[in-house]
């Protein structure tokens, strides 16, 4: 029956008062620091949407620049940048469209500029046209050889590691290294001028590779040999080497 004259421990005073100031706080955020609009469009701020819409508008997109640059439009309409807006390049460029005058836009003209998108970087997708600049052709513009508009190589690209650099490096220090490209994979030569169109064929069987390395193969002798039967069973030996760096161990 002394229930209530028994003290209270004091963690639970500490607790109770900090629970009481949570209550306050939400309290007072909930009525003082949510904006009155908020929720009317559910969990969203009403008046956000005139905010945006008032939000100065700075680029133009690439219809507008055809009234007085169709030639360029149509210059880089078929090439390789097709898919790279003007205004990447160009920065952005409303108040050039409304007056030419009052805002004159740059051209990217030095070497530095291009290899933002150009520069070898192993994370790019295999194909993407990549240079090492410090060895491309350094200290000439890129612009003096290539048309920004239509970025066409000058000359035919002959050798599969312009585009494959990655796999040529790799290859150029393994076991494969006299082994060429196209004895692998035979190449269209249309593959070079439109990549993803025409696509090399590439190994489907062990025996290919049986080829130089089956026991019975007239390859050189100094190429190591394999049981077919036994080495790798029913594997693909590219599930075991990889066929651009085959290492043993
Ligand atoms: C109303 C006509 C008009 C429109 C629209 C227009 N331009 Fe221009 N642009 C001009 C004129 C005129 C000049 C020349 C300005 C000068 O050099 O005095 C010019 C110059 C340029 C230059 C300068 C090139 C250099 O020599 O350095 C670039 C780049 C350019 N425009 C890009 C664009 C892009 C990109 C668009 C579309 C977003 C565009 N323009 C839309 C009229 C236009
Ligand atoms: C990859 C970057 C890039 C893109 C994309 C690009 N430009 Fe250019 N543009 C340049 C460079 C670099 C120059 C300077 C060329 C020179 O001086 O020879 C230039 C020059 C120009 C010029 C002035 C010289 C000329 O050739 O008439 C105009 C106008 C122009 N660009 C408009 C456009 C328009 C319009 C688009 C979109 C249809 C566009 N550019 C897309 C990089 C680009
Ligand atoms: C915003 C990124 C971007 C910038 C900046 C850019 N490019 Fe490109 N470039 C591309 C894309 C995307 C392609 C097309 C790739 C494809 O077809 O797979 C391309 C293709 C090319 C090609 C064709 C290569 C081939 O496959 O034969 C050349 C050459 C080239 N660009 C040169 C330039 C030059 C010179 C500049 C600077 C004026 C430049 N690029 C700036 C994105 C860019
Ligand atoms: C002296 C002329 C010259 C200059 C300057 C030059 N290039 Fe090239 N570029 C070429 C030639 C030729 C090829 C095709 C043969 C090859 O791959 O070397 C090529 C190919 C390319 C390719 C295609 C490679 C691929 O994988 O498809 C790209 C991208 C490229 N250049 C970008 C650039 C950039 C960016 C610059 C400036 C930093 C530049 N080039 C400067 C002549 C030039
Ligand atoms: C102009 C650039 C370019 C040149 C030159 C080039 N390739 Fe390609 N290659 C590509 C692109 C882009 C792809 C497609 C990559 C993708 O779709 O992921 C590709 C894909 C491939 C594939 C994969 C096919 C597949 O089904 O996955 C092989 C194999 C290949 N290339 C071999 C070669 C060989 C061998 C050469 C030289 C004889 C060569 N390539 C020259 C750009 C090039
Ligand atoms: C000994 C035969 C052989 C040689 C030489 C060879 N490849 Fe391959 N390559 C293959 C095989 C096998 C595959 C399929 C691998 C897979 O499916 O996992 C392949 C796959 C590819 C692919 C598809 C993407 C990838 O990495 O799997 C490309 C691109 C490619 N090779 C390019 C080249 C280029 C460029 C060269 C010359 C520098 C080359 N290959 C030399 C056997 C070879
Ligand atoms: C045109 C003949 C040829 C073809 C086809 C060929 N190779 Fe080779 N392979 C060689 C030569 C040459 C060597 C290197 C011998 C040496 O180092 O003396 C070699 C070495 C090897 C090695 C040994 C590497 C080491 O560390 O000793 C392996 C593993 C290998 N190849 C796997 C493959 C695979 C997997 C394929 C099929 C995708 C294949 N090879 C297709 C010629 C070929
Ligand atoms: C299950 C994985 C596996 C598969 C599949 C496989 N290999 Fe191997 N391979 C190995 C291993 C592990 C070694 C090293 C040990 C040895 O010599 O058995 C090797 C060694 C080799 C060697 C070097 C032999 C030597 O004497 O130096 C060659 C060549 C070779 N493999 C070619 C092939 C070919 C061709 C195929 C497809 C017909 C293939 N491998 C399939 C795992 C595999």
């Amino acid at each position: 029956m002394n229930f209530f004259n028994k003290k209270i421990p004091e963690q639970v005073t500490r607790l109770s008062i900090l629970l009481i100031i949570l209550i306050v706080v939400f309290i007072f955020v909930r009525s003082k620091l949510v904006p009155p609009d908020f929720g009317e469009y559910g969990h969203y701020r009403t008046s956000a949407i005139d905010e945006n819409i008032s939000q100065e508008i700075k680029y133009a997109g690439q219809d507008i620049c055809y009234d007085c640059h169709d030639d360029v439009v149509e210059t880089k309409r078929l090439g390789y940048h097709k898919n790279v807006a003007c205004e990447v390049c160009h920065g952005p460029a409303v108040i050039h469209t409304e007056d030419p005058e009052e805002l004159i836009l740059k051209a990217p003209r030095n070497r530095g500029y291009c290899p933002i998108c150009h520069e070898y970087l192993p994370s790019r997708p295999t194909g993407f046209p990549q240079i090492v600049a410090a060895s491309h052709n350094p200290m000439k513009p890129c612009i003096s050889c290539h048309e920004p508009h239509d970025p066409k190589p000058p000359e035919a690209i002959k050798e599969c590691k312009a585009c494959h650099a990655e796999i040529s490096r790799t290859k150029s220090l393994s076991h494969h290294v006299y082994v060429e490209c196209t004895h692998c994979h035979t190449t269209p030569q249309e593959h070079k001028i439109q990549p993803r169109d025409y696509l090399p064929s590439k190994p489907s069987t062990r025996e290919f590779c049986g080829s130089c390395h089956a026991e019975d193969s007239d390859a050189s002798a100094d190429i190591p040999r394999v049981d077919m039967f036994s080495h790798g069973e029913r594997y693909t030996c590219w599930q075991c080497h990889y066929p651009h760096l085959p290492e043993v161990r």
